[in-house]
């Protein structure tokens, strides 16, 4: 499996799924959630409120798959975060859920190249560093599985998380 680090705008990116980084409610939001609605279009919220009126509100750690609509990607799959109480409330597990999910979502649509922006390291406040060390062994184990998934690409919007990756990614 291919990891690629790149520093820019996810909704930029031509491939498979990019992932969003959605609240519960999925019905958009600001950071990444807002670019991504912004440039997919509005057929992006109708699905999404379809999916919250048939399945309700997408709980923490869970994740649920859309089209691209004008975004250069397929689909979105969007995956809700934790938000950061401190660490004692199982942020780490929750986050490392995300990747997980959102991955297996991936594979039954058979999907090949994948990009990631960083988890509720914005509004969310998860640390970034903690936040990058848990993606990092999350994806050391995923990297030896059985997956259709050829390409994880990782998108760092920040300067701070691009330097945290670059130490990272090398060693995947
Ligand atoms: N492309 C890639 N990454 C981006 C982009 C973008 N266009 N815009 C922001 N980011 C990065 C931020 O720099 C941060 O590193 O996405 C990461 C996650 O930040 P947020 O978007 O704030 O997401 P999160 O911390 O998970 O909080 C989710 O914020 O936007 C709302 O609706 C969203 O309520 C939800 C909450």
């Amino acid at each position: 499996m291919k990891f690629t680090l790149k520093k820019g705008d996810i909704t930029k990116e031509k491939c498979d799924a990019i992932i969003n980084a959605a609240n519960s409610s999925l019905l958009g939001g600001g950071g990444v959630d807002g670019a991504i609605h912004l440039a997919a279009g509005k057929g992006l919220l109708e699905e999404c409120r379809l999916i919250r009126q048939n399945s309700g509100e997408c709980d923490p750690g869970k994740a649920v798959i859309t089209k691209g609509y004008n975004l250069s990607t397929r689909f979105v799959i969007h995956t809700v975060g934790p938000i950061w109480h401190g660490g004692s409330q199982n942020e780490k597990e929750t986050l490392k859920e995300c990747y997980k999910n959102s991955l297996k979502l991936a594979e039954e649509k058979k999907l090949k190249t994948i990009a990631f922006p960083n988890i509720s390291t914005g509004v969310y406040r998860f640390p970034k560093e903690l936040a990058a060390q848990v993606v990092f062994e999350f994806f050391k184990e995923y990297s030896n599985t059985k997956t259709s998934i050829e390409e994880i690409i990782f998108i760092c919007f920040d300067d701070e998380n691009f330097e945290l990756y670059e130490k990272l990614v090398s060693k995947l």
